[in-house]
């Protein structure tokens, strides 16, 4: 029994839960999926020692998007379909895309577009988004937009999995096996091969501009390490948790680039925790949701520095005057919100589109503390299945 208990920390890596560990893999997995696809600009004396010879500074190069150049230049349309945590990803992938590659995006739920008989158009790319690549739901979209001669592009992390192999081509997120069935890791690595297609074909489009394109390659390659920091946040965050062991009902906040990290942070919350937790765009709480806040009513603000930053410090406000407990996810440095909210949680500073990737940490970490606090199973929570291969 003491060598079993021995194997199974090891296959941890000395962490208690799969998820926990999960969590913090996320530096080292995502810098994997970054690697041979992500060159940013690094100092002469990497330069010397040989690294990236044969391709330029500052550039994002994957071969999924090279060999299918015309098909994914001329799309007058994406749609991305994907199930669950994959689908959050997918909602940020739209604004990726939207914003980067100008052409408009559509985000479904696999299991809706398939029987919703879906306006496809053979000049359609259909993105599947997908950790196990297993997913029934998402495979039978798969099948039907193919049978309309949309171009599938999957972004699945199973290697060799059943929708890695019915795409036409794609990209895999390659953050390793996830195990605990609450998924972190492949939800950050979603988020990077989205952000990495964008800026792709976003570049051979010519809808970015070469200062973006610079900046966001710059940043994206510093995100592992600012991930590294908010990992940091962990013990505090176990103390945060240890606040909301008994709530009932949980809000999530969040506008922009992290309204779909707070549709994630109340998954992962509803999960694992097993507490009900609605997410919400922070500007349509008026229309329903702030009828619930009283003071046992704790809500989570996703609220860091960026465009539409003084209006979710008003949503915040009435919150707080309804008596709700706010934990706030802010930019380090902020002084303004520190004095409206319980808790604050501070992220480093980066651009607004890569927010999501740091954001989210707390969340999962957050939900995985009051999990444990619980006494619940972390990695096998009840009712739920790592992949769902069954309708
Ligand atoms: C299940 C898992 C979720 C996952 C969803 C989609 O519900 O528990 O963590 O997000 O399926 O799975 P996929 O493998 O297609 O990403």
């Amino acid at each position: 029994d003491e060598v079993d208990m021995d194997i199974d920390m090891l296959s941890k890596g000395g962490f208690p839960h799969f998820m926990l560990k999960e969590i913090f893999d996320q530096p080292k997995v995502l810098r994997d999926c970054m690697r041979g696809r992500l060159f940013a600009k690094t100092s002469d004396e990497e330069k010397r020692s040989g690294r990236n010879n044969d391709v330029n500074d500052n550039d994002v190069v994957l071969s999924a998007v090279k060999n299918n150049k015309d098909r994914l230049m001329s799309a007058k349309r994406f749609i991305i379909v994907a199930c669950g945590t994959s689908w959050h990803a997918g909602l940020i992938g739209k604004q990726l895309i939207e914003r980067y590659c100008q052409i408009p995006v559509e985000v479904d739920y696999a299991s809706e577009f398939r029987y919703r008989d879906p306006i496809i158009y053979p000049t359609d790319v259909v993105i599947a988004i997908s950790q196990s690549g297993e997913t029934a739901d998402t495979l039978a979209a798969i099948e039907l937009a193919k049978s309309k001669g949309a171009c599938v592009f999957g972004i699945v992390n199973a290697v060799g999995s059943s929708i890695a192999r019915q795409t036409d081509t794609g990209i895999y997120i390659h953050v390793g096996p996830e195990i605990g069935v609450a998924s972190t890791k492949a939800f950050t690595g979603q988020l990077t091969c989205l952000t990495l297609l964008a800026l792709c074909l976003g570049h051979c489009k010519g809808t970015i501009s070469k200062d973006e394109y610079d900046e966001m390659i710059q940043e994206l390659a510093v995100i592992p390490d600012k991930m590294e920091q908010v990992l940091k946040l962990n013990d505090a965050i176990k103390t945060i948790s240890r606040t909301y062991t008994y709530a009932t009902n949980f809000l999530y906040l969040g506008r922009g680039w992290n309204y779909p990290v707070a549709l994630e942070g109340a998954l992962k919350l509803k999960e694992i925790s097993y507490i009900h937790a609605e997410g919400y765009p922070a500007a349509e709480m008026k229309h329903g949701p702030i009828a619930l806040v009283d003071d046992r009513m704790p809500v989570l603000f996703v609220a860091t520095h960026h465009k539409q930053y003084q209006k979710i410090v008003s949503n915040m406000e009435e919150v707080k005057a309804r008596g709700g407990h706010i934990i706030a996810i802010i930019t380090e440095g902020d002084t303004e919100i520190p004095k409206i909210a319980n808790e604050c949680i501070e992220v480093p500073q980066t651009l607004a589109p890569l927010a999501p990737l740091l954001t989210v940490i707390p969340l999962q970490l957050l939900a995985y503390h009051v999990a444990v606090c619980k006494g619940l199973n972390v990695d096998q929570p009840r009712n739920l299945a790592k992949s769902v291969t069954v309708e």
